[in-house]
């Protein structure tokens, strides 16, 4: 009886020193693991931006060590408008760049969309695009991380004779017009996800343009 008494198990103290004392066990196990797992995760988003990188030029092999494969990719700098300095890549063969690889990013419908634009040395002439990071609808704006729609930007023109920028995605029956002069600028629109479709248009003609990396592909055209 005197023991019952001393102890009781379901006392409002007990209840509350065992809550509180496996909260904190909890919360220290989640803050370590936390903790412990954060370098492998960086170290897992930088692998994922290296492989986009490699996938948008094209130079990613099924299996490829992906830091060997990155290892002949060449980071280079370019200051844009307002001061930034912002990293781009090179593919080169001894002296002569084979691909121009350039961050894009701006807002889709939903979300800001982050990818790279890989160029041949023109600077005018489409090698691939990529989106890696972005939240627009799954199976509607989605499509603009899908191959069928990325390889209708292969060989597109981003300039025109004025040195503007002119890749546009398009909706409509403009594209199956075979007397259509503006071919080699335009990307067949997203069925059901225009807006996501005018975002990459946007995003791309602003990073292109004079804000972005306009002047610095002058240089290559
Ligand atoms: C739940 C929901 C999600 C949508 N997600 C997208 C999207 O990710 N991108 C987009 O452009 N439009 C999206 N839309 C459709 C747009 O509201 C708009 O109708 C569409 O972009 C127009 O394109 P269309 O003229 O090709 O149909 C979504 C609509 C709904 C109801």
């Amino acid at each position: 009886m005197s023991d019952n008494k001393s102890f009781d198990r379901d006392s409002i103290s007990n209840t509350l020193t065992i809550a509180i004392g496996l909260s904190l066990i909890c919360s220290v196990l989640v803050a370590s693991a936390a903790i412990v797992l954060k370098p492998k995760q960086l170290k897992n988003q930088e692998e994922y931006r290296q492989r986009i990188i490699l996938e948008v030029a094209g130079l990613m092999e099924p299996e490829g060590d992906i830091a060997a494969l990155f290892a002949t990719i060449q980071p280079d700098a370019v200051e844009i408008a307002n001061g930034e300095s912002v990293e781009i890549y090179l593919e080169k063969s001894g002296d002569s760049i084979k691909q121009i690889i350039l961050p894009i990013s701006g807002p889709g419908l939903w979300s800001t969309m982050r990818g790279y634009l890989a160029l041949a040395p023109d600077g005018n002439t489409v090698k691939g695009i990529r989106f890696y990071e972005h939240a627009e609808t799954p199976g509607l704006g989605d499509q603009i991380d899908k191959a069928d729609w990325r390889n209708l930007w292969v060989g597109k023109q981003l300039y025109g004779d004025d040195s503007t920028p002119r890749i546009e995605v398009v909706r409509g029956f403009a594209l199956r017009d075979s007397t259509n002069a503006n071919l080699q600028y335009q990307i067949d629109g997203l069925s059901g996800a225009t807006l996501t479709g005018n975002g990459v248009t946007k995003l791309v003609q602003h990073w292109i343009g004079p804000e972005g990396f306009g002047p610095y592909l002058e240089t290559y055209r």
